[in-house]
């Protein structure tokens, strides 16, 4: 009954951010930006990314597309790029076909955030 009780009163809160949830929508992600820092796999690394310019690490050698997007990484340009990357920024070479749901995408922007 408590536990009946409890997922009722979750479900209003349910299009909200949830950053654990976005943790898992990151598995998509993971094999090309790897939680290291220092480490730059097929994809830059996502520590930090927010408030980030597009195509800004220096040890990472961008498409010129994305250096030349020159975007800020926030919530919104984050959420218009990972819906379709390739219709954002044209000529960028990340291998993703995006994110369609936006409360995934929501998740997932949340998660970043975290990522510092
Ligand atoms: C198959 C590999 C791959 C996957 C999967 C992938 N990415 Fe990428 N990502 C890249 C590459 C490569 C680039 C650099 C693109 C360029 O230089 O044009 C990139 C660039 C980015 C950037 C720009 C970073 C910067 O420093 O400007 C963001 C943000 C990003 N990816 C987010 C994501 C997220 C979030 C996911 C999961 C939903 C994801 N990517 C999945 C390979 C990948």
């Amino acid at each position: 009954m408590a536990i009946a009780v409890m997922l009722g009163l979750a479900v209003p809160s349910a299009g909200a951010q949830d950053a654990t949830r976005g943790k898992a929508v990151y598995e998509a992600c993971i094999v090309c930006h790897e939680l290291d820092p220092k480490s730059t796999g097929q994809g830059p690394t996502l520590i930090g990314v927010i408030g980030r310019r597009s195509g800004a690490l220096d040890d990472f050698r961008y498409s010129r597309a994305i250096v030349r997007a020159n975007i800020v990484w926030d919530e919104s340009t984050l959420d218009a790029y990972l819906a379709d990357p390739q219709s954002y920024i044209v000529g960028m070479r990340m291998p993703f076909g995006g994110i369609p749901d936006k409360a995934e995408r929501a998740d997932l922007i949340a998660y970043l955030k975290t990522l510092r």
